[in-house]
């Protein structure tokens, strides 16, 4: 039988379709700065903070800065990023989770955020979701950036549920990790190829209802 208790979502690539506009601006500052950055080495930077995020960028680009320039660099990227956001709109909800979070609440299910953006809450409050979620565990609030569990930890924790009774979902390699380490369930969202270690992965929550996540889980 499963023995569910919380749902612990991830927000960037899997509430939101943000990934793309961390992408477009981290390759402005890349030509910015004098080179490329191409989609493919986008999936590195995701679900990492945005200092390491940074660092890896610029190891792509073979730049080396020193800590302050770098801050500063990581708040220019941020301005930038935080232009695409105030046009976001609710339709970029990605398809069904929205549905499938109210559907596990009404049935009893805790519902928690992991992200590791400290524009979490703002993004929410855009999209007006902010409501769906019981507790809120973002970048403002920890030391350790995934892959380290302590986003889940935290979450679970603010829950009052144990990990192996809560499931994180996650699109980035870096949180699945973070939630194998924590000791939690995982699903992971997307390319089943990068999330290989995830418990089962779904392309997408098109269709996903409860009863349909519970069996694939179990
Ligand atoms: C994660 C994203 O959710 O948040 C990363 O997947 C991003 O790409 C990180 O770097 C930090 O986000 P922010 O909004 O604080 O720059
Ligand atoms: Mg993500």
């Amino acid at each position: 039988m499963v023995d569910i208790k919380a749902c612990i979502f991830d927000l960037d690539g899997v509430v939101v379709d943000t990934a793309k506009y961390h992408y477009l601006a981290w390759k402005r500052l890349a030509n910015e700065l004098g080179f490329e950055f191409h989609d493919n080495d986008n999936e590195r930077l995701k679900g990492i903070s945005r200092l390491d995020s940074l660092n890896i960028l610029l190891e792509i680009g073979k730049v080396t800065l020193s800590i302050n320039r770098k801050e500063e660099l990581a708040v220019l990227k941020n301005q930038w990023y935080l232009e695409y956001i105030a046009k976001m709109k609710p339709d970029e909800i990605l398809p069904g989770v929205k549905e499938f979070i109210e559907e596990l609440k009404d049935s009893g299910i805790k519902i928690g955020l992991g992200s590791a953006s400290k524009n979490a809450v703002l993004i929410l409050n855009q999209l007006g979701i902010v409501h769906l979620f019981e507790t809120i565990v973002d970048g403002t609030k920890v030391t350790n950036a995934k892959p380290n569990p302590e986003i889940f930890l935290l979450a679970a924790r603010e829950l009052n549920v144990n990990p192996a009774q809560s499931v994180v979902f996650e699109d980035a390699e870096a949180g699945i990790e973070a939630a194998i380490r924590g000791g939690f369930r995982n699903v992971g969202v997307g390319n089943p190829k990068i999330l290989s270690k995830a418990d089962i992965v779904l392309p997408n929550f098109i269709g996903v209802t409860k009863d349909k996540f519970f069996s694939l889980i179990n």
